[in-house]
């Protein structure tokens, strides 16, 4: 198995995720992939909601905040503007309270307590989540491409679906419980019937949302995660306690990627500095490690380049390396 007959071999696979952490290649395994799909005729959206715009690095453009930005045929990119959501989201708030109380403009207070609340961490994730579920529901593109930000927090957002998903059933239970008492409160005053639950209602909706992203996230039938390591011995220890976390929240990995691997070509050079040849050796040692621990799971060695990948010629000699040159 290598990447290229996943790709080949499951194209019901449509989600794409490289997971890993910081630096290790996420962004790189995840354009090169996008280039190669794009360029055999699939519709591709890569995508990230890191406020650093690594896409934005990689293919040398400014995406950030517009919305999906073509960078070749086939292939968009989208950088999401998780602040600029947050502002909405604000503004949302606003409007909503000044339609319930007919109220002229926001009361300065209750002005003070939206911004207060919207400096939450939690408020950031959620629109963070909130960008992400708009995003794969819509469904236009044959695959989507999801660049992630390093391993902690992508764990958080792929648990966060399932830690959401429990909490709004227990609220829902609860409206609806509540629901019953106050039509029967209702009848006994003799009044209409109560106006629809619409905050019951919205809840719903956004379970909906959410059960439709954490489905696609989590099912491996569509959902391809990819682990991204290097050969270096603190790397391997924590791809596998990672890997069991992953395990645990149900993610399904498809496979391991190898990146910065040294071209074995180097170690055959004739008078090689002994500075190069023991780096050789002892990333031949940790390349033994990972094959004795991910073994067949390893779908991809990838060559450690000259230079940093950036642009979309660097990419496609990435590509050209990593997918083999047949088109
Ligand atoms: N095989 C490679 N050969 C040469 N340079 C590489 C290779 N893979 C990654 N790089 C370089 O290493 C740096 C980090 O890679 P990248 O941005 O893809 O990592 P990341 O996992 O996405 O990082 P982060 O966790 O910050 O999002 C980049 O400058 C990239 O160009
Ligand atoms: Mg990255």
């Amino acid at each position: 198995m290598s990447l290229r007959t996943v790709f080949e071999g499951r194209p019901d696979r449509r989600y794409v995720m490289f997971g890993g952490k910081g630096g290790l290649g996420k962004t790189t395994l995840s354009a090169t992939s996008a280039f190669w799909l794009a360029s055999h005729g699939k519709r591709v959206l890569l995508f990230s909601v890191d406020p650093q715009a690594s896409l934005s690095d990689i293919f040398q453009r400014d995406i950030f905040g517009k919305g999906p930005v073509s960078i070749m045929p086939n292939l968009w990119a989208q950088e999401v503007d998780a602040d600029r959501r947050i502002r909405d989201y604000q503004d949302e708030i606003r409007k909503k309270i000044i339609d319930m109380y007919g109220f002229e403009r926001v009361p300065e207070e209750i002005d003070n307590y939206i911004a207060a609340a919207s400096a939450e961490p939690a408020m950031e994730e959620s629109a963070i989540f909130d960008a992400v579920v708009d995003i794969i529901v819509q469904g236009d593109y044959d695959y989507y491409i999801y660049d992630l930000v390093p391993l902690g927090h992508a764990l958080y957002y792929l648990s966060m679906a399932k830690v959401y998903d429990e909490w709004i059933n227990k609220i829902t239970k609860l409206r609806e419980d509540m629901g019953q008492y106050d039509r029967v409160a209702a009848t006994m005053r003799r009044q209409e019937t109560v106006e629809e639950d619409k905050i019951l209602e919205e809840l719903q909706y956004i379970k909906t949302r959410i059960n439709a992203s954490s489905q696609i996230l989590t099912d491996k039938r569509r959902t391809a995660f990819f682990f991204v390591l290097v050969p270096e011995d603190m790397i391997i220890l924590d791809t596998r306690k990672a890997a069991e976390l992953f395990a645990r929240f149900d993610v399904p990995i498809s496979g391991y990627v190898v990146n910065r691997v040294l071209p074995p070509e180097l170690g055959r050079a004739p008078s090689l500095p002994p500075y190069l040849r023991s780096r050789i050796s002892m990333q031949e040692k940790h390349l033994e490690r990972i094959r004795t621990a991910f073994g067949d799971q390893v779908l991809a060695y990838v060559p450690e380049m000259e230079r940093d990948v950036t642009g979309l010629p660097m990419i496609e000699r990435l590509a050209e390396r990593l997918f083999g040159n047949g088109r």
